[in-house]
C-alpha cells in the first residue's frame, strides 16, 4: 500500500436481475470481495462492502414482455432470490439493496441534475428506430431482421448471434419489431452525452500514470481504450424502465442502465449510512475498492471515474479496480440464456451445508489472470484431497486425541522441542505471505498459503507420532497436543475469509470466541486447561453419485441446446425424378453386425436382402450403436451403390442414417415390418 487510509469502500458489481447468479459472478466478483471484507475486519481495519441488484436495463424488460408480466415482477423476483443465494453462501455485504428503491432513484437523478445544471452533458439530436404502432422508440434489443453480413434472418438489432457480428439496428435489412411486428420508422430522437474526451487526459494522468500497479489486465485494457481515443457518450435512452431523465420535455427517456447503475454504490451507502455516507466517498484517507469482472472494465475506470470528476465535490475515484477474467464451466463459456451454468440457489440446495466447498473451489481455481474452468471432477478432487484429506483429517485427528487422552481438556506444553520451533517458526512464515498476497489481491495464492497451516499440521503429528509416544514418554505428548491445537487455531483464522462457515465452527471446538488476525499464528491461543467443545465433522467426501447427477444435469442441457441451435444443411440443387429413380432403395434385416477390427468407426453389416444370400455392408456408425443392438432392426439400404472395398472388406451398398443436431447417427427404418428386397419409392 503506497498511502495509509483510514477506511476502505468495497463494491461489488451489482448484478443484472434479468436472471439467478452463477458460479462465474461468484468466481469473478463476490467471493474475493468477501474474501478481502473479511480480512480487513478481521485486521480490525475500517471496512464497508456494498451490494446491490442492477434492475434497469432492456433485457430485464424483453423478459417480462415474454413473459407477460411487468419489469417490477421480474426484478422483485430476481432480486430476493439473489440476495437470498448470497445470504446462503455467506457473502457478507453490509448492504444488498437495489436500484429500483425511491433512494436510488433520487441519488441518481440528482447526479444527473447536478451535471445538467453545470453545462457537463453534450445534448445530441439522431435518428433511431421507431415503432408507429407501439408509439415508441425501439432499442437495438427490440428489433430484429437480417444480418447484413451472413443473412441470418433472426439477428437482433445489436448483434447477429449466427455469425457474432455486432450491430447497430438500423444495419438490418428488413428490420421488424419485436413489440408489434411492424415496420419501424426512422425518427429523430434527443439525448444527452457525456463528453468522454473532455476527460480524457485527466484520466490517462490517473490510471496510465497513477495506477500502474493495477493487475496488468486492468491497466491493459484501459490504456487500449485510451489510445483509442475516448467519444462522448449517450448517457439517456427512450424507454419506460429506469431513472426517468429529470429534465422538462424529456418524457419517455430514462437514464441509461450504466449511467444509473455504478451511482447505486453511492445509494446503498447513503442508504445503510445516512449521516456518515459522505465520509466514505468524499475523504481521501478512503479508499475505494471495486470488484468487477472483466466485461465491466470500461464502465469502472474510465465512464464512471468521469462521471465523478464531472461532478466534482471530492468525489473519490477507486484506488483499485481488481477485475477478474471469465470462469468457464466444462470447457464452455457460461451463458444464462443458453442455461450453461451452475445456478448459486441450485448449488445451495443439491450440496446443503457445502458453502464452503464451493468458496474453496472458486477461490482455488480463480480466474485472477486468465479465463478458468470449473469442472465437477476438480470440484469433487478438491473436496476429497484437499478439504477432507488435509484440512479436515488434521484437525479431527487433534481433536479426538485430545478427547481420548486428556478428556478434551488442553494440556499444558512443556519444554519445546526443535521441531515444535519450527512448526512455529512456519506458521509465522505462512502469516506473512499470506498477509501479503491478500493485500495484493492475489487470493489463488492467499488460499493456498492458508491451507499451508492445515498442511504443516500434518506433516508435525506425522514427525510427532504422539500415537506411539504416547506409550513411551506421556509428558512429550502434552506438548505434542498443546503445539498441534494452536496451528488448528491458526487454522481458523487463516481460513476465516476462504471458509467462513468451518471457521466458526473450529473456532468453538477449540473453545474460543472471537478471533482475529493479530492471533494468527500465536503459539499460545489456546491456553492449558481449556475444554474443547465436542467434536463435529468439518468436510466430508462427496461420492461419484453426486458429482454424476450434476454431469448428467449438464449433458441434457447441452442436448437441448444443440437441438436449439440446430440449423439444417441447406437445400440440394433441385433434381428430375429421373435421378432419384436411378437409386435403388431397398429394405433389409440386419441378420449380423460387427466391428471392423482397428477401427472405432465402422460396422459390418450382413443383409437379409430378399435377392440373395445376404449382402455385406460397412457403415460408419460405430460410435453410435453398440452391433448387438442392430441385429434383427430393418434398414434402408443403397442397394446399387457400386462395391467398394473398405479396410480390406467388400461392402455392397449404403445404409442410410439421420445425422443429428447432435451430431448423433440414426439408421432408418420402415415404420412397420416390411418385406425384406422391398423397394423404398
Ligand atoms: N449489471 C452489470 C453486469 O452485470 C454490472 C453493473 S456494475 C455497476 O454486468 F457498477 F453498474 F453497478
Ligand atoms: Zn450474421
Amino acid at each position: 500500500m503506497s498511502k495509509e487510509y483510514k477506511r476502505t469502500l468495497i463494491t461489488t458489481a451489482l448484478p443484472y436481475t434479468n436472471g439467478p447468479v452463477h458460479i462465474g459472478h461468484l468466481a469473478g466478483v463476490y467471493v474475493p470481495a468477501d474474501i478481502y471484507a473479511r480480512y480487513l475486519r478481521l485486521a480490525g481495519r475500517p471496512v464497508t462492502m456494498i451490494g446491490g441488484s442492477d434492475e434497469h436495463g432492456v433485457p430485464i424488460t424483453l423478459k417480462a414482455r415474454k413473459e407477460g408480466v411487468t419489469p417490477q415482477d421480474i426484478v422483485d423476483r430476481y432480486h430476493k432470490l439473489i440476495k437470498e443465494s448470497f445470504e446462503g453462501l455467506g457473502i457478507s455485504f453490509d448492504i444488498y439493496s437495489r436500484t429500483t428503491s425511491d433512494i436510488h432513484h433520487d441519488t441518481a437523478s440528482e447526479f444527473f441534475r447536478h451535471l445538467y445544471d453545470k453545462g457537463e452533458f453534450i445534448e445530441r439530436e439522431s435518428m433511431q428506430l421507431y415503432d408507429p404502432e407501439a408509439g415508441q422508440f425501439l432499442a437495438d434489443r427490440y428489433v430484429t431482421g437480417e444480418c447484413p453480413h451472413c443473412h441470418n434472418k433472426n439477428a437482433y438489432g445489436d448483434q447477429c448471434e449466427a455469425c457474432g457480428t455486432s450491430l447497430n439496428a438500423t444495419d438490418l435489412i428488413d428490420p421488424h419489431s419485436t413489440i408489434t411486428g411492424a415496420v419501424p420508422e426512422l425518427r429523430a430522437t434527443k439525448h444527452w452525452y457525456l463528453p468522454l474526451d473532455k476527460w480524457e487526459p485527466a484520466l490517462r494522468e490517473w490510471i496510465l500514470e497513477g495506477h500502474k500497479e493495477w493487475k496488468s489486465n486492468v491497466y491493459g485494457q484501459c490504456k487500449s481504450w485510451l489510445d483509442m481515443g475516448l467519444q462522448p457518450r449517450a448517457v439517456s435512452r427512450d424507454l419506460s424502465w429506469g431513472v426517468p431523465v429529470p429534465v422538462e420535455g424529456a418524457e419517455g427517456k430514462v437514464l441509461y442502465v450504466w449511467f444509473d447503475a455504478p451511482i447505486g454504490y453511492i445509494s446503498n451507502t447513503k442508504e445503510l449510512l445516512p449521516d456518515s455516507w459522505e465520509t466514505w466517498w468524499k475523504d481521501p484517507e478512503t479508499r475505494v475498492i471495486n470488484f468487477i469482472g472483466k466485461d465491466n472494465i470500461v464502465f469502472h475506470c474510465i465512464v464512471f471515474p468521469a462521471m465523478l470528476m464531472a461532478y466534482g465535490d471530492n468525489f473519490q475515484l477507486p484506488d483499485n479496480v481488481p477485475a477478474n477474467e471469465f470462469l468457464n464451466l466444462e470447457g464452455d463459456k457460461i451463458s444464462t440464456s443458453r442455461n450453461w451454468a451452475v445456478w448459486l440457489h441450485e448449488y445451495l440446495a443439491d450440496f446443503p451445508g457445502k458453502q464452503d466447498v464451493l468458496r474453496y473451489v472458486l477461490t482455488a481455481n480463480a480466474p485472477e489472470t486468465k479465463d478458468n474452468d470449473f469442472t465437477w471432477a476438480d470440484f469433487q478432487a478438491r473436496n476429497n484431497n484437499e478439504l477432507v484429506a488435509i484440512l479436515g483429517n488434521f484437525v479431527n485427528r487433534v481433536i479426538v486425541l485430545t478427547h481420548k487422552y486428556y478428556d478434551g481438556v488442553v494440556p499444558a506444553a512443556g519444554e519445546l522441542q526443535d521441531v515444535d520451533r519450527e512448526a512455529f517458526a512456519e506458521m509465522a512464515r505462512l502469516k506473512e505471505e499470506l498477509t501479503e498476497n491478500l493485500e495484493n489481491f492475489r487470493f489463488r495464492e492467499a488460499v493456498k498459503d492458508a491451507m499451508g497451516f492445515a498442511r504443516l499440521g500434518n506433516k508435525y503429528l506425522q514427525d510427532c507420532e504422539p500415537w506411539k509416544v504416547i506409550k513411551t514418554d506421556p509428558e512429550r505428548v502434552k506438548t505434542i497436543i498443546n503445539v498441534s491445537l494452536q496451528i488448528c487455531a491458526s487454522i481458523a483464522i487463516a481460513m476465516e475469509p476462504f471458509l467462513p462457515f468451518m471457521s466458526e465452527k473450529l473456532v468453538k471446538m477449540l473453545g474460543g470466541d472471537k478471533i482475529s488476525w493479530d492471533m494468527l499464528a500465536c503459539t499460545d491461543l489456546v491456553p492449558a486447561g481449556a475444554h474443547l467443545g465436542q467434536p463435529e465433522l468439518l468436510f466430508e467426501k462427496i461420492d461419484d453419485e453426486a458429482i454424476k447427477a450434476q454431469t448428467d444435469r449438464l449433458a441434457a442441457i447441452k442436448k437441448q441446446n444443440e437441438i436449439a441451435a440446430f440449423k439444417p444443411e441447406p437445400q440440394q440443387p433441385e433434381v428430375k425424378i429421373d435421378d432419384f429413380a436411378k437409386l435403388d432403395l431397398r429394405v433389409g434385416t440386419v441378420l449380423e453386425c460387427e466391428r471392423v477390427k482397428k477401427s472405432d468407426k465402422l460396422l459390418k453389416f450382413k443383409i437379409a436382402d430378399g435377392m440373395g444370400e445376404g449382402r455385406t455392408i460397412v457403415s460408419g456408425i460405430a460410435q453410435h450403436y453398440a452391433p448387438e443392438d442392430l441385429v434383427g432392426k430393418q434398414v434402408v439400404f443403397i442397394a446399387n451403390l457400386a462395391p467398394a472395398k473398405i479396410r480390406g472388406v467388400e461392402s455392397q451398398g449404403m445404409i442410410l442414417s439421420a445425422l443429428n443436431a447432435d451430431g448423433s447417427l440414426r439408421v432408418i427404418s420402415p415404420s412397420a415390418p416390411s418385406t425384406d428386397g422391398a423397394q423404398v419409392k
